[in-house]
């Protein structure tokens, strides 16, 4: 396995509920660290890029309405197979098939409402990442990752 970097937005309504914490708290308790991070509104325009792969679905517009709705905060989180185990910490998309003790087991109700989300592969954290940061905005974590991950 290999240190990866990967995108974790803290939804709308994951802020309006005041879960920032709670959400970042799971993630860093994993041993993950947080590599950049910008609380912020999205425009439509990077909404619509962000959720390309949903275009002419019939969530789609709801979707764009609602990640546009109110502010989020965007994370890159670092670590060993953080990719997938950031998925596995968030649970599945619908929170009543999502593993217990997972985020959206805990603490959600529905598939609209669902609290966070986290890329789903290598490459949609690169193309994802992109579209909330930029090369300054990264801080190297490396020393804090080595401290914390044994083979
Ligand atoms: P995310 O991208 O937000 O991390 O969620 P995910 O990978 O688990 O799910 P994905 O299939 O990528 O869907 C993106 C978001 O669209 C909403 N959705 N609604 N009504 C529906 O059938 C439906 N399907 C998906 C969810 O809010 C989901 O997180
Ligand atoms: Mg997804």
């Amino acid at each position: 396995m290999a240190t990866e970097r990967t995108l974790i937005l803290v939804k709308p309504d994951a802020v309006s509920r005041g879960l920032i914490g709670e959400i970042v708290a799971r993630i860093e308790r994993r041993g993950y660290v947080v590599s950049a991070m910008k609380l912020m509104q999205l425009d439509g325009g990077r909404a619509r890029e962000h959720y390309a792969e949903h275009k002419g679905k019939a969530f789609f517009d709801d979707l764009v309405t609602f990640i546009t709705s109110a502010p989020l905060v965007a994370l890159a989180v670092e670590g060993e197979g953080a990719i997938d185990g950031c998925r596995q910490l968030i649970g599945a998309t619908n929170p009543l098939d999502a593993a217990p003790g997972s985020i959206r087991a805990d603490l959600a109700q529905t598939i609209g409402r669902n609290l966070v989300h986290g890329s789903d592969s290598a490459a949609s954290a690169q193309r994802e990442l992109a579209i909330f940061f930029e090369d300054k905005d990264f801080v190297s974590r490396r020393h804090d990752l080595e401290r914390w991950i044994k083979e």
